[in-house]
């Protein structure tokens, strides 16, 4: 079973994703925690040249075209399935990715990039049984990681996630196996709502 975690920065994405792979552990199931970017010389690049290439990097676009940037994400994301999570699945073990393609097309999307050349560019990457997309008002998130956030860029970063968030809720309406979690929750009224969901897909498998 390959399972996903998405959401604007600050949702609960890591937080759901360990519980989640202790919930399987504790069943007996073999877990796959992993994440996006990744840790291989691809995520390292992405991390040095767009998301701490600067404040700026975070908030008005990398350094470098975001035609490139998208193709960063997506090179680093075939390295992601073609060495950890299609021989995982393949070993019969259960994967949990903190973040996939879809941050890539709710991100991408709002710095102004083509839908449909996102999507196409993604197409190899094998489909998750279900994506939980933890939704939640941009207020809440940013109060969460408020510690994480530089005061002066408040407005410009709570514009990026607010559109972030809008396209992630598109998303949802395109891609069936996006299920929409209520993220104000606290945290195990969270983990018990992707629990359900995921009792119900074990029941059909
Ligand atoms: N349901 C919740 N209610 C209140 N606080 C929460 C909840 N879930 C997580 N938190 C807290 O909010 C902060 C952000 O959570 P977490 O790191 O899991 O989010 P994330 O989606 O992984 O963020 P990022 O995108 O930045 O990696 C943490 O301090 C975490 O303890
Ligand atoms: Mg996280």
């Amino acid at each position: 079973m390959f399972i996903v975690l998405e959401g604007i920065d600050g949702a609960g994405k890591s937080t759901q994703a360990r519980l989640l792979a202790e919930w399987f552990e504790d069943r007996g199931y073999e877990v796959v925690l992993t994440k996006e970017p990744t840790d291989t010389p691809f995520g390292k690049l992405i991390r040095r040249l767009v998301l701490t290439g600067g404040r700026e990097g975070i908030i008005d676009g990398a350094k470098i075209s975001h035609e490139a940037e998208a193709l960063l994400f997506a090179a680093d994301r075939a390295e992601h399935v073609d060495k950890l999570i299609r021989p995982s699945l393949d070993a019969g073990k259960v994967v949990i990715s903190d973040r996939y393609f879809y941050s890539s097309l709710a991100y991408q999307w709002a710095r102004g990039l083509d839908l449909e050349w996102l999507i196409d560019l993604n197409r190899f990457a094998v489909k998750p049984d279900i994506v939980f997309l933890l939704d939640l008002p941009v207020k809440e998130s940013m109060n969460r990681i408020r510690s994480r956030k530089v005061k002066s860029e408040f407005d410009k970063i709570f514009e990026l996630q607010r559109k972030v968030r809008e396209n992630y809720l598109k998303l949802a309406e395109m891609f069936p196996e996006m299920k929409i979690i209520n993220a104000m929750e606290d945290v195990e009224t969270v983990h018990n709502q992707i629990i359900a969901l995921i009792e119900t897909l074990l029941g059909e498998k």
